[in-house]
């Protein structure tokens, strides 16, 4: 039996320029594996909390010196000599060490570390990739990635109230085709905001975050990129919202701070998302429509578009099994979005996937704004087989990255796996649904 013999915790950098962990788990026989953790910015209030230092002097209080110690102290007297093949035995042993229901004694950035490391050693130990570790080895689907083209809301400096807008190219026949069309159309964005005079910087996600007059003209500037990549919008490649509605929700109402300074109440909001899906049929999936806190705009939104798009839930389910089991019970969206850092492991990141494949609900893989160069993320995507991912646009390295590890793994899957395309989606598009009758 493989045993876990030493952890190291450096502190590393993300790519905002903010202390993050990097952890190295070592076992007996001499594997070593490193996980390296990402961390949010629009983040849910019920995430599990990140430790940070708070110390003033060093990093504007963000360094993580004391997750660090705990890892390599607290953590490693608890966790030596266990299996990182008991991968749940392990979760649980670090969840109760922690003694906190959301993991702020020891910081899930410590926590997720350890149990994301010790995951990647297993699969190392085992001698197969980290994708055939966390899944079954038969009928692997690389997912659709969605990307991030257009960034507003905290993101970037702009205005525009909406965080993403993302394009996913649905309509290919396997991955590495899609990320062509995608990253295709990504450069011919570009184009089209140079010929507009609009900035071409990139904002957290590598996507571009130019002064817009509106949050519409996002959608515009994208449909007509699609379009003059030589793809069809709604056809070839979707757009997918993540507006971030907990961001802009203040007092029972969505305020529009950073374009035209309006205010919309739940029932206004879910009228605007109804507008915007039947004016923009390219539109095929919508994150974070309203705030975490709006439960009864959310069972609203699910009833009137639930069966017309996917709904999903970022900040509201936090990747959290508990909170997620309520929401399906409430009526609350048909799809999660996952993020292994909000809630500290593996086990429970998976427990969240396989509650959403019972209930009929989509899930998507995700990335943190900020990041790093770990991938483990697009191997839990094609483990899980949930079909979606997004991890950002087609620039900067740490968001490329995951896109590059799934080429990777379609070439070692050659003829085993298939993209998942349209068909994901296939269950939520009735009405609105673009093309021919
Ligand atoms: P975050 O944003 O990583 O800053 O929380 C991503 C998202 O809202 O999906
Ligand atoms: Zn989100």
């Amino acid at each position: 039996m493989a045993e876990i013999k030493t952890l190291e915790a450096l502190e590393i950098l993300d790519s905002r320029g903010n202390p993050t962990l990097d952890v190295t788990v070592t076992l007996n026989n001499g594997v070593k594996a490193t996980a390296k953790i990402p961390s949010g910015a629009s983040t849910g209030k019920r995430e599990a909390m990140e430790l940070r230092d708070g110390d003033k002097q060093r990093y504007s209080g963000k360094g993580v010196l004391k997750a660090c110690g705990y890892v390599e102290g607290e953590i490693l007297n608890a966790v030596r000599g266990m299996d990182p093949n008991e991968q749940k035995a392990l979760d649980s042993a670090l969840c109760k060490l922690d003694g906190t229901a959301n993991k702020s004694r020891l910081g899930a950035n410590a926590i997720l570390g350890v149990s994301l490391a010790s995951a990647r050693a297993a699969a190392k130990d085992r001698g197969v990739p980290l994708y055939a570790h966390l899944g079954s080895d038969t009928d692997y689907i690389l997912p659709t990635p969605m990307l991030n083209v257009l960034n507003g809301g905290r993101h970037a400096d702009n205005s525009v109230d909406f965080q993403e807008f993302m394009i996913a190219p649905v309509g290919a026949p396997s991955f590495r085709d899609a990320l062509q069309a995608a990253v295709e159309t990504f450069h011919v964005l570009k184009s089209v905001l140079q010929l507009k005079t609009y900035s071409t910087a990139v904002g957290d996600e590598g996507g571009f975050a130019p002064e817009l007059k509106s949050n519409e003209e996002a959608i515009e500037l994208i449909l007509e990129a699609i379009d003059k990549a030589g793809y069809r919008p709604g056809e070839d490649i979707a757009v997918m919202l993540d507006p971030a509605a907990s961001e802009f929700f203040e007092d029972g109402g969505y305020v529009f701070r950073k374009s035209d300074q309006s205010r919309k109440k739940p029932a206004e909001m879910v009228a605007l998302w109804r507008e915007w899906l039947q004016k923009y049929p390219a539109i095929w999936s919508l994150e974070d429509g309203l705030g975490e806190e709006d439960r009864q705009g959310w069972q609203q939104l699910t009833r009137e578009l639930g069966d017309q798009i996917q709904l999903v839930g970022d900040d509201n389910f936090v990747t959290n099994p508990e909170l997620f089991r309520q929401g399906i019970q409430d009526g609350i969206a048909n799809a999660i979005l996952i993020k292994l850092n909000q809630i500290g492991t593996v086990t429970e990141t998976l427990e969240c996937i396989a509650l959403a494949q019972e209930h009929g609900y989509g899930a998507v893989i995700s990335h943190r704004s900020g990041e790093t160069d770990d991938t483990s993320i697009a191997d839990l995507a094609v483990a899980t087989g949930v079909g979606q991912i997004k991890t950002g646009s087609a620039s900067r390295g740490e968001r490329v990255a995951k896109y590059n590890r799934l080429l990777a793994i379609e070439r070692e899957l050659a003829g085993k796996a298939r993209y998942a395309g349209a068909g994901v989606y296939s269950r939520w598009r009735k009405p609105f649904a673009v093309g021919k009758p």
